[in-house]
């Protein structure tokens, strides 16, 4: 591992900068990110003074994946309350700034509750701010309980279905302290994995169109010293075909009802592999991202990026490219259309199990997530 832990210098670990934090300087109130676009390149931070700058930090992806967009729109929430906007016409923005993933929504409408009911009761703005602040900041520590509580179940699971250890576990897109207050959803199970010693490689899917294996993942691992190799997306095929892989770890951006689960376009195809070479394919989410008002994978809906993703390369793969049509470098005939959905849904019955902070279902059905709803959602 010394030459990948190499390039970021000998003192390299874990980084340091969160995803995202509050602040409140002397010139008011702001939400600070990490700059995703411009990893691994850079750490760069984007200072957020109102919300609408959040709205495009989220439709960039400066700042994504599915817990961390429930936290930053908790905060954007409470940003604007704090600096006077207007913040039901704030939260609608924020929660319509990206469709799939349902922690977005959720985030931002806890906070709004929270303001909307302080305010009625003391008709104070000033109050009301600081309870959609705290409700943020509760869903932000929440998460990052969340995240340890899935890694201890994840590795347990693990165990259980692999007894012996030397996992070789195949992720896809970036589901690390990048997306969430803690370590993540699925690669907090790779590293508790590699903490334990019981992780022999993991295998980083590149992520097609924008990189976030390579770019995210990738530059996660490395900073963890994790034994771990980058693949391009449609080599996975032969690298289950050759035995190498044990499981398959994900993570989710909605689960509906039924136990569909959308995640990063790419994740069907690999649940299919997974399938045929009996290889478990395992979800790992937190509750928040369970829906149950949505009731299968048909009614989810996939979020549709811009063709020249797929046409050129741009930004944030080539990070000083520019990230609008044209701004990059072509790697099609001028004019291609481009499909480019940014998620695909895997049906439950290709899914091993729905590891969770409050626990996994195995199999996937309606009602076994039903249940553990109603362990995490009392009434
Ligand atoms: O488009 P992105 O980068 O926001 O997509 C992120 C993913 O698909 C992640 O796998 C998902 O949000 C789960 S992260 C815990």
């Amino acid at each position: 591992m010394a030459d990948q832990y190499a390039q970021y210098g000998e003192d390299s670990k874990p980084t340091e900068t969160p995803a995202i934090r509050w602040e409140e300087p002397p010139e008011g109130p702001v939400v600070v990110l990490l700059d995703q676009t411009r990893l691994p390149a850079e750490e760069v931070e984007l200072v957020c003074t109102d919300a609408s700058t959040l709205v495009e930090a989220i439709r960039s992806l400066a700042v994504r994946g599915a817990p961390l967009l429930g936290v930053a729109g908790a905060y954007g929430v409470a940003l604007a309350a704090v600096r006077g906007f207007d913040v039901d016409e704030a939260a609608n923005a924020l929660a319509g700034a990206r469709p799939t993933a349902v922690n977005l929504a959720v985030g931002v409408r806890r906070a709004q509750a929270a303001h909307r009911a302080e305010y009625a009761r003391s008709g104070d703005p000033e109050q009301a701010a600081t309870a959609a602040l705290t409700a943020a900041r509760a869903l932000h520590e929440e998460d990052a309980e969340a995240s340890a509580r899935m890694a201890e179940r994840g590795l347990a699971l693990l165990d259980e279905l692999l007894p012996g250890g030397g996992y070789r576990i195949l992720t896809h897109c970036n589901t690390g302290a990048l997306v969430s207050g803690g370590e993540g959803t699925a690669f907090a199970v790779a590293l508790a994995a590699h903490r334990t010693g019981q992780l022999r490689r993991l295998w980083v899917d590149e992520t097609r169109p924008l990189l976030q294996g390579a770019r995210l993942t990738a530059y996660e691992a490395a900073r963890n010293g994790m034994a771990y190799t980058l693949l391009t997306d449609n080599a996975a095929g032969s690298l289950f075909a050759a035995g190498e892989v044990d499981a398959v770890l994900i993570g989710a951006d909605r689960i509906a009802a039924d136990g569909s689960v959308a995640n990063k376009v790419g994740s069907y195809p690999l649940a299919v592999l997974a399938r045929y070479h009996h290889v478990p394919f395992i979800v790992v989410a937190p509750t928040t991202t369970i829906d149950l008002d949505t009731p299968d994978g048909a009614s989810i809906e996939v979020e549709q990026r811009p063709g020249h993703e797929v046409t050129e390369l741009t930004a944030p793969q080539v990070p000083t490219m520019g990230a609008e049509a044209g701004g990059g470098i072509p790697v099609a005939p001028l004019g291609t259309q481009a499909y480019n959905p940014a998620f695909d849904i895997t049906p439950p019955e290709l899914v091993t199990a729905i590891v969770t902070e409050e626990g996994a279902v195995s199999p996937v059905t309606a009602e076994a997530l039903a249940g553990l709803c109603a362990r995490s959602r009392p009434v």
